[in-house]
């Protein structure tokens, strides 16, 4: 046999996906949102008002992640901006900023303002202008333009959390002060209590009218599912089998349409890696296990120094064989790893407390075991392999000198 590419042997493999492979990733905005209609028409319903010239009603969005808020802002914002062209009665303006990354008050207003501002040497810097001076451009050149704006501050929550809602109260007198522009606002939440943070006036102006997503049941999962496959998939790749099983899986996952997509996707790109002509549920199993892996992972890299030291004592404890740990003996190696490494160990409840977050995490499993008469202790297991365990522990430059450390299975450490 002659010489064989290194990529020959990858592109004989049968690819399952048709040219849009997007359509299986979280930023694609599908045509239609199977089962969001009711929400889509409520928000249009409000929003109309902006195409006769004037300011539609605040409105507040609430839902857990992957009930489609997002999807359904961009979607009616994307039709909004169709009909102004064809209906409107004065100039609109559709402006989306996902406030996790414009977090802060002034770099609201700079965003905001900088759209209306076209010459670059006029445009609002990123930092240095005193904030009435942001403010009063952005009220000038907004007011200027003559027109409707609404703005969507999606996951703000996280913005009052951080910053107050201090630029909230500006926004609402931002309109308020303007002759000929109006500026109506669209948040959208995770959290359902976030208007506890709100100054009563803010809250009462903000939520004029408000919108609550549900989570997806399995059926309506299935419907999002299959509308993604029929544009990503070759035909027959995926079976509804296939499907129904993600929409189960991310069902009892709080009905997040995200992790199904994602569970379709990655389960796709594994039967595609073993050169399957189709995907089938072990597939699908071992896309949820590499999932929960990656979750399991992420996680433990960033637990906080002394977790993580607890859990390498767990690591070491089942590397050298011992299947039991008892609360105490753990702590004797946590402190003498700590003491190692110049750290001072903290108390034997503080540390109890750790052991139950990692807990819930799912990081380790505990179950208590009674001895008969020798009385009870507590098992302790890593959910993870041990090696893996210990790799990303060391991946800590605090800890990399305690690779070396051994435990012996009488509990006593070596060094
Ligand atoms: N009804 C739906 N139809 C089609 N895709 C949907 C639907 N709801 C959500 N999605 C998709 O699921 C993913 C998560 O939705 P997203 O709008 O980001 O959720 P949220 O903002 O509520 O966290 C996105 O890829 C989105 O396109
Ligand atoms: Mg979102």
């Amino acid at each position: 046999m002659g010489q064989v590419n290194l990529f020959e042997k990858h592109m004989r493999k049968l690819s399952l996906f048709k040219g849009n492979r997007e359509a299986l990733y979280p930023d694609y905005l599908p045509d239609s949102l199977p089962h969001r209609e009711k929400e889509i028409d409520r928000l249009a319903e409000i929003l109309v008002t902006a195409l006769e010239g004037n300011k539609p009603s605040n409105v507040l969005i609430f839902g857990k992640t992957g009930t489609g808020k997002t999807a359904v802002v961009r979607y009616v914002g994307r039709e909004l901006k169709r009909a102004e062209k064809v209906y409107a009665k004065k100039k609109i303006e559709y402006i989306y900023l996902n406030c996790e990354t414009v977090d802060t008050p002034y770099s609201i207003l700079q965003n905001l303002g900088n759209y209306f501002i076209e010459d670059w040497d006029e445009k609002i810097p990123f930092t240095g202008w005193p904030m009435d001076k942001v403010f009063s451009t952005v009220k000038e050149r907004i007011d200027e333009w003559n027109g409707i704006v609404v703005l969507v501050l999606d996951e703000i929550d996280k913005l009052v959390a951080k910053s107050g809602d201090d630029i909230l109260y500006q926004l609402l007198l931002l309109d308020s002060e303007m002759k000929n522009s109006r500026l109506s606002v669209i948040g959208i939440s995770n959290e359902l209590k976030f208007t506890d943070l709100l100054d009563p006036r803010v809250k009462s102006r903000l939520g004029q009218e408000k919108l609550i997503f549900s989570p997806y049941n399995a059926f309506q999962l299935q419907d999002i599912l299959s509308e993604r496959v029929k544009i990503a998939v070759k035909d027959d790749a995926v079976s509804d089998e296939v499907i129904s099983i993600c929409a189960a899986i991310a069902a009892q996952e709080h009905g997040d349409a995200r992790r199904a997509i994602d569970l379709l996707r990655i389960s796709i790109e594994i039967a595609e890696r073993e050169g399957a002509e189709k995907v089938t549920d072990r597939h699908v199993y071992l896309a949820k296990n590499k999932i929960e892996m990656d979750c399991i992972t992420e996680a433990i890299k960033t637990l906080p120094l002394h977790s993580k030291i607890v859990l390498l004592g767990i690591a070491l404890n089942e590397e050298a064989g011992n299947n039991t740990l008892t609360t105490g003996e753990l702590y004797h190696i946590y402190s003498t790893l700590s003491k190692r490494i110049g750290a001072s160990p903290l108390t034997q409840r503080r540390v109890s407390d750790l052991i139950s977050d990692m807990d819930m995490l799912g990081l380790i499993s505990t179950k208590v075991k009674s001895f008969g008469r020798y009385g009870r202790t507590k098992i302790i297991e890593l959910a993870l392999p041990v090696q893996e365990v210990k790799k990303i522990i060391f991946e800590d430059e605090f800890l990399a000198e305690l690779n070396e450390v051994k435990l012996a299975s009488q509990k006593k450490l070596f060094f």
